[in-house]
């Protein structure tokens, strides 16, 4: 899958349902591999690492970021066109970008506060995909079977 699929909004987004929620499960499936990744790299000491290899890791975990807050916005915008975003779910989003901002905010310049950080928006991210998230799409799946 092309990394353009989360880098940036495109003008050629879907306007179904159907499609746009195949493209955000490719997000979810994304983000989860970049995540996991991230914590095998930063499992490994600085000493194991290359001064290429850890500005890499610094670095991608800026794309992570990146990324997250442009899924949990399209997700947001598209489950609301079908009403099939409540107030919990969008908590439940403001948790997990301050949780990713405060992280970043030690982690940018100390790689070893990285580690637990990643863990932590691993741990958050597996329970809300498998949770609040499968719970919206299935209504807005419902919902957009019903308007069309
Ligand atoms: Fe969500």
């Amino acid at each position: 899958m092309s990394a353009l699929v989360l880098d940036a909004p495109s003008p050629t987004l879907p306007r179904q349902w159907a499609q746009q929620a195949q493209l955000l499960e490719r997000q979810h499936d994304r983000l989860e591999s970049l995540l996991t990744g991230l914590i095998e790299r930063h499992a490994v000491p600085d000493e194991g690492r290359s001064p290429q290899q850890l500005d890499a890791d610094r670095q991608d975990c800026g794309r992570l970021l990146r990324q997250l807050g442009f899924h949990l916005r399209l997700e947001e915008r598209w489950l609301s066109r079908l009403h099939s975003f409540c107030g919990g779910h969008r908590s439940s989003h403001r948790q997990a970008l301050t949780l990713a901002a405060d992280g970043w905010a030690v982690g940018q310049t100390l790689r070893g506060a990285r580690l637990p950080w990643l863990m932590d928006l691993q741990e958050w991210f597996h329970q809300h995909r498998h949770g609040v998230d499968a719970i919206a799409y299935r209504r807005a799946e419902a919902r957009a079977r019903g308007q069309s």
